[in-house]
């Protein structure tokens, strides 16, 4: 499906907007800075809801109510342009308790099967839409080249042409193909987000009070610049961009990261030249949360800046008041044209006028109860199987057939909120069961019955397994939830807490299956050396009682790496890993046929 054209009523609704109205529409606000009242008076065009970003109660019927209040103002505003409500369904419909959790994209580049994530699109986009909401900020298309930076689980791997598959099979699952365009997708971030340098982060006030008030020494590459020559850009960060735009994604987010020291924001030929010129994109480009001020201390200069270069749709988020004034002076002042401002808010509308949102032809939206429909829970079961990957089985521990006791430990074997990772219910997530889910120890309970024992040992906890023993024990290990730049990390090795859980582990069974819950490839150092066969589950979702199938040979092992697994730490302040030898390469799977 590709963008309809710009239709007479697109033209017709653009030439009786007031001024007011027009900056009204490429306006985006945090649903905490603003009520449905203001919406409607000065006719916004976009609310959102940020990671976390929850009503109370955090129920469905709750989101729904809350977003209906805002999309019904928009209808009350003099001209009733709807408005569009925007979320961060990133792997599932994530902020909401109770919706399907599926794995983060890195498991899904690691099953590698578009239909498969084309099935999560349709599903994610069901319940998206049912609770009102017809935008969500998917799919991350970064080509993540150094696991320090803690959005890699974001992106489907380090193979251009499989992130671009895979985020062009999103696409098509969240758009739909009907007609009219179910729910709005917006290919993030544009452009080479993944191919910043660890340490060029900072500048940004806000980057560096969140490591202060927050105590982040570590957000070192994530809103960095990516050092790379246009060839680089073109061949590695591009493709993706290319694929959905032909498939006609309607958003594209920019980069709060620079290429070669300018800010993507403030880049008009990367986003104007190369994105809308180059390959073609014809529907609307939002900035990032605050990542306009950080273009300039000037807000007027930042706003001009941004504008001018490309953004359409300015995700503000707070004081929307200041913005709307602010484009207000400079429109008037000559300092931003109008004719900008009219191409921004004809690309906003055009795409409001592809979801049906201009002529009363939007789709009917499906019921709330359709969170975590027992369908959908399937699906997010077989894609966490589906992605694990068997890095290493030297003495065929696996299947676990026949074995007659099995010993389970490590916190994520039974817990949702260590299986889901960031991005759910809180922008960071959380450990503990913060959402209706199965784990690895419901799975394993399902198969062995009485041959296993969930000791409930943890790396805060070895006692359980006093006195213990048994054939074969399963240990997971994790890393705690994080999101964005919180998530960097100055080293990829396992803590020693959790080396100490795996040892002790070791010491009273016979056989160790190590399973590793994590966003990235990890040094696993010597808890490699006691394991006799590793799993990399990666974070699989609500429903990772599914990789019990695999631990007991009930399915087959089908994951690869999407990514290089480092050998060791990279030095500090060096290039990415890759430049040493991997431990394992992009493309490994145990026992998988190449
Ligand atoms: C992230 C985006 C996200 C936005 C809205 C930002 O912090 O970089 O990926 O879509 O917040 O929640």
């Amino acid at each position: 499906m590709t963008l309809p054209t710009v239709t007479s009523r697109v033209d017709d609704l653009l030439a009786r907007m007031t001024l007011e109205e027009r900056i009204g529409q490429i306006t985006q606000v945090d649903r905490t800075a603003i009520t449905p009242e203001e919406v409607a008076e000065y006719a916004i065009g976009s609310v959102l809801s940020g990671g976390g970003g929850n009503p109370e109660p955090n129920t469905p019927t709750a989101w729904r109510a809350m977003v209906d209040s805002y999309v019904e103002a928009s209808r009350r505003s003099r001209l009733g342009v709807p408005l569009l409500y925007g979320t961060d369904a990133v792997h599932g419909h994530n902020n909401v308790v109770g919706a399907t959790i599926f794995p983060h994209n890195i498991g899904l580049g690691a099953a590698g099967d578009p239909a498969l994530v084309r099935a999560i699109g349709r599903a994610t986009a069901i319940e998206t839409a049912a609770t009102g909401a017809r935008w969500t900020f998917a799919p991350t298309v970064a080509v993540p080249q150094d696991p320090r930076w803690g959005r890699t689980y974001e992106g489907y791997g380090q193979d251009p042409a499989l992130v671009a598959r895979l985020g062009t099979a999103l696409v098509d699952g969240l758009q739909g193909d009907a007609e009219v365009i179910d729910v709005l997708a917006c290919a993030k971030h544009f452009i080479a987000d993944g191919a910043t340098t660890y340490g060029t982060t900072g500048g940004a006030q806000w980057v560096e009070w969140w490591q202060r008030s927050y105590s982040i020494p570590n957000w070192r590459i994530d809103q960095g610049d990516a050092r790379i020559d246009e060839a680089t850009l073109r061949s590695v960060h591009l493709p993706a961009y290319h694929e959905v735009v032909g498939r006609g994604v309607g958003s594209v987010m920019a980069s709060y990261s620079s290429w070669n020291g300018v800010k993507v924001h403030g880049h008009r030929w990367l986003l104007t030249e190369l994105l809308k010129g180059e390959l073609g994109f014809e529907g609307f480009v939002v900035s990032d949360y605050v990542a306009v001020d950080q273009l300039s201390p000037d807000y007027r200069e930042a706003v001009v800046t941004a504008l001018e270069a490309g953004v359409d749709m300015v995700m503000v988020p707070f004081d929307h008041t200041r913005f709307r004034e602010t484009v207000r002076e400079v429109v008037l002042a000559g300092e931003l044209s109008e004719e900008r401002l009219n191409d921004a808010v004809r690309r906003i509308l055009r795409v409001k006028d592809a979801m049906g949102l201009l002529d009363g032809q939007e789709p009917a939206l499906p019921h709330p109860s359709v969170l975590g429909a027992s369908d959908h829970r399937a699906l997010a079961r077989r894609a966490a199987l589906a992605g694990a990957v068997l890095l290493a089985d030297a003495h065929d521990v696996l299947p676990l057939t026949g074995t007659p006791n099995v010993l389970l430990a490590g916190a994520a074997a039974d817990d949702v909120g260590l299986a889901c990772g960031g991005w759910t219910i809180e922008w960071s997530g959380r450990r503990g069961a913060i959402t209706p889910g199965r784990t690895l120890a419901d799975g394993l309970r399902d198969h062995l019955g009485g041959s296993l024992a969930v000791t409930g040992a943890t790396a805060e906890d070895l006692s359980p397994l006093d006195q213990m023993a048994a054939e074969v024990g399963v240990v997971t290990v994790h890393e705690e939830p994080y999101a964005e730049g919180m998530g960097d990390t100055a080293t990829l090795v396992l803590d020693a807490a959790q080396q100490a859980l795996v040892a002790r582990v070791a010491e009273v069974v016979d056989r160790v299956i190590l399973v590793v819950y994590a966003g990235r490839p990890l040094v696993l150092g010597p808890a490699l050396d006691h394991a006799d066969a590793v799993v990399v589950a990666w974070l699989p979702g609500s429903e990772a009682d599914g990789l019990a199938d695999l631990l007991v040979g009930a399915a087959p092992f089908r994951g690869r790496l999407p990514v290089d697994w480092p050998a060791a730490d990279p030095a500090p302040d060096a290039g990415p890993p890759q430049d040493q030898a991997p431990r394992w390469r992009r493309g490994h799977a145990h026992g998988v046929a190449g």
